[in-house]
Order: structure tokens, then sequence, then C-alpha cells
């Protein structure tokens, strides 16, 4: 279910240092099962790498019990949290996982800044993963001292310009209320799959329904159109989609299609775009003779 940012790292970490790679594979309801994963653990298994929340499917994984079974097998649990942070609260001192990323983009933020979040258990590392100024409490040839953390994650210059901004991103977001932006996105993508389930050329990938586990996100198909085409259609009427594989081409080959159209929703989008997507829909059938 992973976007390649949390899939290309490991295999090529994989190459360097020699470690088995397993895929936890989604199941025919598009989601992960706990009980698939426990027929891949060993007693070698170190590290679970997931995604909070699905950037094709809209699905949000059971990463409260993803985490308490790590914990249970002695697993560290690394969560992209690049579409969850987006969509639900997320309180990472309850949830006790190891490592949760996402980039401040995301949540309307600024370019070129990320999150890594570390659990305070690794703070006793000696070596850090990544070094160089900034981070240091005193160098001799043999002997380095290094800053606690946070210092000691991050060497280098800060981009302080980002992190400036970035926080007026979160009091943005947390003046809207995170839990509000989830259930209004809700009720958003309800409206919009019981229209679009009236469509007949119109497939949609995995929505039997919709709750706080698959919301927001929404990948379907025009049949017998590639999702580009699609694309640029709608973008004579002003209505901008992303189309593709979505950095996820895993998630493709299990849909058995090469791409998607994807509709993805934020707070700031509306019932009557909804309304108006769907007519553009029939206007794109017209034009292309559906
Ligand atoms: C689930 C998920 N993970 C990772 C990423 C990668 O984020 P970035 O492009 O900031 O590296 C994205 C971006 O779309 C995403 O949706």
């Amino acid at each position: 279910m992973e976007h390649h940012a949390n899939l290309l790292p490991f295999f090529n970490l994989s190459k360097v240092f020699g470690f088995k790679l397993k895929l936890w594979k989604m199941n025919d309801n598009l989601e992960l099962d706990i009980k698939d994963l426990e027929n891949l653990l060993t007693n070698k298994t170190k590290l679970l790498c997931v995604t909070h929340m699905s950037n094709v499917l809209g699905v949000v994984n059971n990463i409260y019990d993803i985490v308490k079974f790590c914990k249970e097998n002695g697993i560290m649990v690394l969560i992209d949290g690049a579409q969850g942070i987006v969509h639900s609260r997320i309180d990472l001192s309850e949830l006790g996982t190891d490592f949760y990323v996402f980039s401040t983009h995301k949540i309307y933020g600024p370019f070129g800044l990320g999150v890594v979040y570390v659990n305070r258990k690794h703070f006793g590392r000696q070596v850090p993963p990544f070094s160089g100024g900034s981070m240091v409490r005193s160098v001799f040839f043999n002997d380095v001292s290094y800053l606690g953390p946070p210092m000691f994650f991050e060497p280098g210059t800060q981009a302080f310009s980002q992190i400036f901004t970035f926080k007026y991103s979160i009091e943005y977001l947390k003046s809207l209320g995170l839990q509000n932006i989830e259930e209004y996105e809700i009720e958003l993508t309800k409206y919009f799959i019981n229209e679009l389930n009236q469509i007949d050329f119109i497939q949609v990938y995995g929505y039997n329904n919709v709750s706080n586990k698959r919301f927001a996100i929404v990948p379907f198909n025009v049949k017998g159109i590639h999702p580009h085409d699609v694309s640029f259609l709608l973008d004579q009427y002003n209505i901008l989609i992303r189309v593709g594989h979505h950095c996820a081409q895993l998630i493709h080959h299990k849909l058995n299609v090469p791409a998607t159209c994807r509709v993805s929703f934020s707070f700031y989008n509306t019932k009557e775009e909804v309304d108006n997507f769907i007519q553009v829909l029939w206007k794109i059938r017209k034009f292309l003779y559906l």
C-alpha cells in the first residue's frame, strides 16, 4: 500500500546492507490485515514501515493496533504520515510509535521541510544517523561527543525560514480543528461517492462504504478512457486532479490498471464543487461519445 517514498529507500538500503525486505500485501478489500502480518514475521524481523493513510485509496490503517502488535513482538515501527497527518487527528504520545514522518508541504506548510518524530526511547543512541556541523559538544580526532536530541539528529544549518512559517500552518489547522476537518471530509466523501455510484461509466476502486477508515482520497477511472485524457478534459473546465500511478505502482498492480484518476478532498472543498465535477464528467462522456 506504500507510496514509493516509503518503499524505494528500503529497497536501496537492503541492497547496501543485505537485509531482507518483505511485503505486507493488501487483501481484496484493499486493506492491510494484521493476521497477514503475523505470517510474515520471524525472530529476525526488526522494523515495520507502513503508511498511516494511503495516498491512492484513502484507506486509513489501524495504526494503534499495528503499533501495539509490533511492540508485543519487539519490532520497531515507522509510520509514513504524509497523508494521515493531513486528514485526521493523531496523538503521537498516545500512539507510541518509534518513528512518524511527514513533509510539511502536505499540511499546507512550506516546501523543502520534513518532520521525523523519533520516540524518546531512541534518544540514547551513540552514533547519529547523519552528522555535520551544529551537533557536537566537543571534537578530538579520536573522541567526539555529541549534543543531545534534537540537535543530535539535525546536523547542518537549519531551514529556519521554513520552520518559522510552518508554525503558522499548524496554528491555522488547529484553529479549524483537526477533528472538524476529518468529519467534514468524511461527509463530503460520502456525498461524492453517492453521486459517483450512480454513474455507470465510472469505476470507483474500493469504496464499499465511507468512514473514518476510508475517506477523502477517491481513486476511479472513466471506463475505457486513459486517466491522462480525463485530466486533460477536466482541465478545460478548471478542474485539477492528479492522475497516473501516484508514486504507488504496487497498488496499481493490485488494482490491475496502469493508472487511476484521484479526487482528493480538503477542508476547503465544497458540495457545490462536487456537483460541478459530476456535471463535467457527464460533459466529458458526451464529448467522448461513451
Ligand atoms: C503517503 C505518502 N508518502 C510519502 C509521500 C512523499 O512525500 P514527499 O513528496 O514530500 O517526499 C507522499 C507524497 O505524495 C505521500 O502521499
